[in-house]
Formats: structure tokens, sequence, C-alpha cells
């Protein structure tokens, strides 16, 4: 079962290198699709590969990789049973922020990544990946809260790269991930999120 599970993974890494979809491909050394084995029970999802992540073909692997190693360690995960991956799978020219259309285009991948590896935890590093999960939050409001959505668990985190530019949100990152230890060990997740009532429904009362 695995075994087929793995194909289908590589077979979509495969896929990831040689895309074509979006004008990003002009410009990369390589695509970086994902790195972990298919039975990871955690997935990270980042925003874009960078300078390194793009030379390697590896996600996370410069200096936010590197935080985020320590910040893993410290919380006693170890990177090798993890699956990383990105929103998008090429490097954006210059580092600049991904455009609307290249998450459009990209969000097939991850979505079959998502599909093939079957996480029981999602944890999203930054706006980008969160905001594929909950459309209309902020980071800054929902960090280091644990949610439902479809039947999935997601975990909203600070990108590591943004304590990196803003030491100030060190300890708050390190928190999160000593909440995310917490929930690996079995914190209860709360029930599936419903919006609260809208103004004029309240009104109808
Ligand atoms: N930042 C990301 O979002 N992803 C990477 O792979 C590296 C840095």
């Amino acid at each position: 079962m695995v075994n087929n599970r793995e194909q289908a993974l590589e077979a979509l890494h495969d896929q990831v290198r040689a895309c074509k979809l979006c004008p990003l491909y002009v410009g990369r050394t390589h695509a970086v699709p994902g790195d972990g084995p298919v039975n990871a029970t955690l997935m990270f999802i980042g925003e874009a590969p960078g300078f390194h992540e793009d030379q390697q073909g590896i996600p996370f692997v410069g200096a936010a990789g590197r935080f985020l190693n320590e910040l893993l360690e410290k919380a006693g995960i170890d990177r090798g049973v993890v699956y990383i991956t990105n929103v998008i799978k090429c490097r954006p020219p210059g580092n600049r922020e991904p455009q609307i259309e290249e998450v459009d285009v990209c969000a097939p991948y991850l979505d079959q990544q998502i599909e093939i590896i079957n996480p029981q935890v999602i944890v999203t590093l930054g706006r980008y990946s969160m905001n594929r999960a909950f459309p209309d939050e902020k980071v800054s409001v929902v960090h280091g809260q644990p949610r439902k959505v479809n039947g999935r668990v997601y975990f909203p985190m600070y990108h590591p790269a943004a304590a990196l530019h803003q030491p100030s949100l060190r300890s708050t990152v390190e928190a999160d991930f000593s909440r995310l230890r917490a929930l690996l060990d079995g914190e209860v997740i709360p029930e599936e999120f419903t919006p609260p009532p809208d103004v004029e429904q309240l009104s109808l009362f």
C-alpha cells in the first residue's frame, strides 16, 4: 500500500519537476516538489522556494530552513519523518511574493500531495499556505491555534523567515512549536470550525 502511494508521490514530484504551467519555470534551476516520506503524519507547507531551495531542489534548506530545523529539534520532531513542501514549487524571481495566478496554477499539486500523504496535521507556515485553509484570517490572530477544516486538522504558524526578520516574533514561534508538540501528544482538537452567525441572523433573535 505504502509502495503505491510512494510511486504516486514520486510520479507527482516528477510532474512538478517537468512543469511548465506558469512562466516561473523559465527562471528556475530546479523545481522544488517536496521532501519527506509518503507516510508522514505531519506536513509543513511554506510559501515558495528561495535561492538555496532553487539551487538544490529541496524545500527549506536556506536560513529559514535552518531555523525550521532548530524549531523541530527543540520540539523533539525529527525532520526525517515529516513532509515539507510549499504553496508554489518554483522560485519567484528575486524572491518576490507569489502571484495569485501562480498559486492557482500550482494548487492541484499541493491538493494531490495532501491527498496522497493524508497527514494527520497540516502546519501552515505564513499567510499563503494558511489562506488556503482559512482565506479570511490573519496569521497574527490565529497562529498557534489548531482548527479542523473539512475533516483536516490545520495548525497555522508564522513563517520562520518572519521571525528571522522580526526577532520579537521568535519567542511566539517557539511557543507555537510547543503547542504543536502538545497537539501531537494528544491534545484535544476543537470540533470543526463553524463561523459565527452574521449580524443579520443575530438581529432575528
Ligand atoms: N521559504 C519557504 O517558504 N519555502 C522554502 O522552501 C524556503 C523558504
